[in-house]
């Protein structure tokens, strides 16, 4: 793992290297017109992903895959985040996920475009893929978002399996806590909860795409940032992308991800932008124990960032010549976190 001061050379150095001038496919260079230029220089757009903590390692490679294969952005973020909702071994995602205090896993997520478009799924049980279902919600509906029953008959309808999403493991690990009972949240474990996953393409063109089981034994009918356009995850193709992690009620509060890509809008780099976000729940919160929540951010230009408030939070990236698990800077140390 990267400490801050690798994880900023690497920004620098990530930055540095994407253009985003014209459309090439991966490994393509362009000459210059530019008669004042010494050489070929490459205007490539290099296709490049980013997703939270160490599961978005095999989701970037899924994503990758399209990539580098001239695939879109769009059809990059949803094949990514899809390995990590099928892993069941994953507490936090999808199939295996943390059911909440009534035992029954509901799954929040949604996806968003170069285009704007946009499709959520929230309190959605049965389904291992919500991503896909928010695809088809973005996609083959005038909506945005579909919830509990009403996603689930939408999902049957479009082919999706029911599916028992509460493994052995998990419903061990609630029996557990309904026999303790002294839940509170702990950070980088029940709140290591959500793949964002943001990608730009041999086009240029970015896309996002977040996906949760949510809180560990949250109350029924719960809902966090996940699914929530401007809060989980927010893409304006002019701009950049963000998305977020941790206590999503820290997130919504402050329309998180959305206020990342604003900030990036008006000039901060992805990192300045991730960290003022951080910043500002922060300042509205007058406790902060236990409220991990974290940020990433890919710009226009490639440039990528990312925020905690506490240690602990990492990101993995994926370019051509790129794949890193990195910590990502934070605001507070948290002695716990391995650091
Ligand atoms: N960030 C995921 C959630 O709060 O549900």
């Amino acid at each position: 793992m990267k400490n801050r001061r690798e994880f900023l050379k690497l920004t620098a150095l990530t930055g540095g290297a994407l253009l985003t001038q014209s459309a090439c496919m991966p490994g393509e260079t362009e000459t210059s017109e530019d008669p004042g230029n010494q050489g070929n220089v490459s205007t490539a757009i290099q296709p490049i992903v980013i997703s939270t903590w160490n599961h978005g390692i095999e989701a970037n490679n899924a994503a990758w895959k399209v990539l580098s294969n001239g695939g879109n952005a769009l059809d990059a973020v949803e094949q990514g985040v899809r390995v990590t909702e099928s892993d069941p071994t994953n507490p936090s995602v999808g199939l295996g996920g943390a059911p909440d205090r009534e035992g029954k896993v509901t799954l929040d997520a949604c996806i968003m475009d170069h285009k704007n478009r946009c499709g959520a799924v929230a309190f959605l049980e049965h389904i291992e893929n919500p991503i896909s279902v928010a695809r088809k919600v973005m996609e083959e509906t005038e909506h945005v978002m579909l919830v509990g029953e009403g996603a689930f008959q939408f999902a049957l309808e479009k082919g999706f399996e029911k599916t028992n999403l509460l493994t052995e493991n998990s419903k061990k690990a609630w029996l557990n806590w309904l026999e303790t009972s002294k839940y509170k949240p702990v950070i980088n474990i029940e709140n290591h909860d959500t793949i964002g996953l943001l990608a730009m393409d041999v086009e240029g063109n970015l896309s996002g795409a977040c996906t949760t089981s949510g809180m560990a034994y949250k109350l029924r009918g719960r809902v966090g940032d996940s699914p929530i356009i401007g809060a989980g995850l927010f893409v304006d193709n002019e701009v950049g992308a963000a998305c977020a992690t941790g206590v999503g009620e820290a997130v919504i509060r402050i329309a998180g991800s959305a206020i990342v890509v604003e900030l990036m809008r008006q000039g901060k780099s992805p990192q300045e932008a991730c960290k003022e976000a951080v910043d500002r729940i922060i300042k509205k919160h007058d406790n902060v124990d236990n409220l991990q929540v974290g940020f990433i951010a890919l710009n226009k230009q490639g440039e990528i960032g990312s925020y905690s408030v506490y240690s602990g939070f990492n990101f993995a990236l994926k370019t051509e010549n790129t794949e890193e698990l990195t910590d990502a800077p934070y605001f507070i140390k948290h002695e716990e976190s391995g650091d």
